[in-house]
């Protein structure tokens, strides 16, 4: 069942059974760096009641008035790197009570028309939530454009920067289904993914390629850190949050300063997908949508072979910038 499609019956669930949901935390001088050591758990049920109506769009000014309800610029954003699981990463962390997501990737820092509208204007793009809730928000391509450290920086320094890395070649092939995907459901034909990873002159990897430079993380992560320290970064292993979840959202919920409330019992495995799914509750779970989680094409075992040579000496250096070394060959 899908989020919208259960709402209605969760709704009236709620008002049966749970009563009318009242604001659950005090909200007065709660930060998001000073989180409540216990979140109730009926915070969780509020949060998907009253909180899913506002971002329909359907609360009344005196709801939001009442509930103490605001629009905070984010105090974690997820900023890429594309394909590396950026969407799973949100939707999981969203399942803690203290997490409210932007449902959409707003493209305030990458966009310069969105970044000329000003910062008022992405405030407005947030959803409504609690003072105490933290609000994340993901555009994976912030990670590769050069504007956006400097911009973000002068937004706020102090900022929590989450960046969910995959093993490079794997992300480049799933970079370069997802482009496929989109020039096949056009009728376009498109060249094979050894053709524009490999430069034919040359035979040697193709740096001009985009799929292969997002992958050079190190490149990309030496631009943030002539803004940020490398303690406001964290790295969360993409690949483990395919195959183990929990482990890698235990390390964002310390990262954030967040008691420890997603569990085992919020994700299971669904054999079906092939993937992991969300359980916010006993009535209500999802999946995530079929663009993720793509069939790979297969690739000539030389290219990547060829591949991962190249990128292995970029990330080396990558593991000693970050403190954290992930299985790559
Ligand atoms: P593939 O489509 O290559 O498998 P992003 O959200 O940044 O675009 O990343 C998409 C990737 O998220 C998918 O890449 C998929 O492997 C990965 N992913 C991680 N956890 C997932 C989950 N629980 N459900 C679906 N996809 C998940």
């Amino acid at each position: 069942m899908t989020e919208d499609a259960c709402f209605p019956v969760l709704s009236l669930i709620y008002f049966l059974l749970l009563d009318r949901p009242q604001p659950i935390c005090p909200i007065e001088g709660r930060s998001g760096s000073n989180l409540p050591e216990q979140i109730p758990l009926r915070t969780l049920q509020f949060k998907r009641g009253l909180l899913h109506e506002l971002r329909k769009g359907n609360a009344t000014t005196e709801q939001i008035r009442l509930h103490n309800l605001v629009q905070q610029l984010p105090q974690a954003i997820i900023i890429g790197v594309r394909k590396g699981g950026t969407r799973a990463l949100l939707e999981m962390l969203n399942l803690h009570p203290a997490v409210v997501k932007a449902s959409q990737e707003v493209h305030f820092f990458d966009n310069d028309p969105n970044y000329a509208k000003g910062i008022e204007w992405y405030r407005g793009k947030m959803p409504f939530s609690h003072p105490h809730q933290i609000t994340i928000e993901k555009s994976p391509a912030y990670f590769i454009t050069e504007e956006v450290p400097e911009r973000i920086f002068k937004m706020n320094s102090s900022i929590k920067l989450l960046l969910i890395v995959r093993e490079p070649t794997t992300r480049a092939v799933s970079d370069y289904t997802q482009v496929l995907e989109g020039k096949e459901r056009k009728n376009k034909t498109y060249y094979k993914f050894e053709k524009l990873a490999i430069d034919p002159n040359t035979c040697e990897v193709n740096t001009k390629y985009k799929a292969v430079r997002t992958s050079i993380y190190t490149k990309h992560l030496e631009k943030w850190l002539k803004y940020f320290p490398v303690e406001q970064f964290h790295i969360v292993d993409g690949d483990r949050l395919i195959t183990d979840p929990l482990p890698e959202l235990q390390l964002v919920e310390q990262f954030l300063n967040l008691p420890p409330r997603i569990s085992q019992f919020n994700l299971y495995f669904n054999a079906t997908r092939g993937f992991y799914c969300l359980r916010f509750n006993i009535v209500f779970n999802k999946c995530l949508a079929g663009s993720k989680g793509r069939i790979h094409p297969d690739v000539d075992p030389s290219v990547v072979t060829k591949l991962r040579k190249f990128f292995h000496p970029f990330n080396q250096k990558f593991y000693q910038i970050i403190g954290r070394t992930f299985n790559w060959p």
